[in-house]
């Protein structure tokens, strides 16, 4: 990456044999590669040896580039010190350590790291262990690919919330970090071995990041970062959690061979994310949580267009002739992989027709995958493998559900999996948000309906369906806001997006401050880009109010994020 610069490589003596320590200088050359990043080449003296182990050395200064961000004092929770965190996921790391940046190699790692007095570095590793002058010592002994390596410098201090894990913030955090999980993750772990095996990275800890971190949450290894946002006080948006240790077996363990194949780590961690829900919570709740998912996939191909290339599993990212004219993996982070990638992975489950034997089957593939790097190939060899019936059925060429049309035809899912479990929870919803898109509104049946007692994700499910509906006619939103302060007033960031969009979908001009309070309070890319696009596609007031939000917010969001939001503005970002 440009913002690395490599200022000498050396081939080391053998370990144990002789030479010069400071090794053997070797010419370094930098050919083009992709837009977002180059190709490191070092020239070796001769060629070496298949099988022969080099160990080079490579001197190097990173700082500016996108994976590494630093944060001021005043884009902290604390206001006092300043943080750095890295986000290496998807081709960002590159601009951190000289490394191959592909999904399709793992490795294993140590690092040293030397922070100023009062600051505390944690990283993605086995193990650590602090030592004198502010040095901190991290071993990662499982092999994993360079995108999961993660290191946060900042005041942050940690409490125990199970046998193996922890939280870690900022100190004026802490507290309700801990609050908010204490005594629950070690289900969740329990729950996830039973269904896929063993958990191979020792400890699981969660670090609350600042508001700005771009994502809910990011599955480095031993150390999962999370957005601030889930701090919502009743654990309600613990899903994030589940998902992120789903990754420990499907992402880490199991790893797509190339982000071109990104849904085979995001669509089967959904699956065993609704699995361990499922065990927990019910079915009745996942099948809810699953619908919100629903809304969101058909939110996204609305927008995008159900034929745009980026709506199928398999994504073209370096084409034939030039790495140019390739699209950056990290554009390629959509709702598609996620909820699309999930009802393959259902849909597979629903041929099996049993889900202890598709269970089985799961902890058979992350048991033959361990520790690799794979592609879609694979996992679908494995699979008819597996269930040689199924193969001799020729499942795989079914008409109109071909395991080819999944895979390189964009658009809709060929196949839902049922979520009428959760009717009971959704079908009131349904209908109060009926009832609120009405002409004239039916206000006796409105106001015998009690939402003091809904989940936060009925809550989400009502207003995707309010959203869906919008603009209602004239006056409605304003009765419903005054009706609901619990939804108009939230806290939760799920429950504030929602409404925000709903503001600004029909045009609540005195709740825009609302749109543009969340924005200023957070900077998730999955939160931003869609309230920038609705400001965009609005009205003359919403475009100015997008505007005044992103020259105020800018500096506080991820360079990918400010990116994104520039391209939308029409600010000539790159997307
Ligand atoms: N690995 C992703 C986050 C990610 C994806 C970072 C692509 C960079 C590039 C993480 O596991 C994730 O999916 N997070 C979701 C959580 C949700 C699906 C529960 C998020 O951040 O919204
Ligand atoms: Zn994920």
């Amino acid at each position: 990456h440009p913002a690395l610069s490599v200022s000498r490589a050396a081939l080391l003596p053998p370990p144990g044999g002789p030479g010069d320590a400071a090794g053997q200088a070797l010419p370094v050359e930098s050919r083009p590669f992709a837009s977002y990043g180059s190709a490191l080449h070092i020239a070796l003296p001769q060629a070496p040896r298949a099988g022969q182990l080099l160990t080079l050395l490579i001197d190097y200064e990173a700082g500016e580039g996108p994976g590494v961000c630093w944060l001021s004092p005043e884009q902290t929770a604390g206001k006092q010190k300043p943080y750095m965190y890295t986000q290496g996921q998807a081709v960002l790391n590159r601009s951190f350590f000289p490394c191959f940046d592909t999904p399709s190699v793992k490795f294993t790692y140590s690092a040293t790291v030397k922070v100023p007095e009062g600051f505390t570095a944690v990283m993605s590793a086995t193990s650590w262990e602090k030592q004198k002058d502010n040095t901190f010592v991290f071993k990662m002994s499982q092999p994993i690919p360079s995108y999961l390596i993660a290191l946060v410098v900042g005041d942050i201090v940690s409490a125990d919330v199970g046998p193996r894990s922890r939280v870690w913030a900022e100190p004026c955090l802490i507290e309700a970090a801990k609050k908010e999980y204490d005594g629950v993750i070690e289900e969740f772990l329990v729950v996830g071995e039973k269904l896929f095996g063993p958990y191979v990275w020792g400890r699981y800890d969660i670090l609350f990041m600042p508001p700005s971190f771009p994502f809910g949450g990011m599955e480095n290894p031993c150390l999962t970062f999370v957005t601030p946002c889930l701090l919502a006080g009743d654990r309600s948006l613990v899903d994030v959690i589940i998902h992120e240790i789903s990754h420990s077996w499907f992402g880490n363990l199991v790893t797509n061979a190339t982000w071109g194949e990104f849904w085979l780590n995001e669509g089967f961690t959904m699956y065993a994310q609704r699995r361990i829900s499922t065990e927990v919570y019910g079915l009745p709740y996942t099948c809810l949580e699953a619908a919100t998912g629903r809304a969101l996939l058909r939110q996204h191909m609305d927008a995008t267009g159900e034929d745009h290339p980026l709506n199928k599993l398999r994504v073209v990212i370096e084409p034939v002739f030039s790495f140019f004219l390739g699209i950056n993996p990290d554009d390629t982070y959509n709702e598609t992989p996620y909820e699309k990638g999930y009802c393959f992975v259902s849909y597979l489950a629903h041929l099996v027709g049993n889900q202890s034997k598709f269970d089985a089957f799961l902890q058979a593939y992350v048991n033959r995958f361990k520790f690799q790097s794979i592609t879609a190939d694979d996992t679908l060899g494995f699979f008819l493998e597996y269930f040689p019936e199924l193969k001799e059925k020729g499942v795989d060429s079914i008409s109109g559900f071909e395991f080819d049309r999944w895979l390189n035809t964009p658009g809709w899912p060929p196949y839902l999996p049922d979520l009428s479990p959760g009717q009971q929870l959704m079908r009131p919803a349904d209908e109060l948000a009926e009832l609120w898109a009405a002409d004239s509104l039916n206000m006796e049946a409105i106001e015998a309906v009690d939402i003091t007692g809904w989940r936060t994700y009925q809550l989400v499910y009502f207003l995707d369906q309010v959203l869906q509906k919008s603009p209602l006619p004239e006056g409605n939103v304003k009765r419903l806001s005054k009706m609901y302060p619990k939804i108009s007033k939230a806290q939760n960031a799920e429950l504030r997006l929602r409404w925000c969009q709903i503001i600004l979908k029909n045009n609540l001009e005195a709740e825009y401050s609302k749109v543009k309070d969340f924005l200023h309070s957070q900077g998730k890319q999955k939160y931003t880009l869609p309230l920038y696009r609705a400001m965009w596609g609005g009205s003359e007031a919403t475009r100015a109010l997008a505007m005044e939000t992103f020259s105020a917010t800018a500096p506080q969001l991820h360079v990918n994020v400010q990116n994104y939001v520039k391209k939308i503005l029409g600010l000539g970002g790159a997307e």
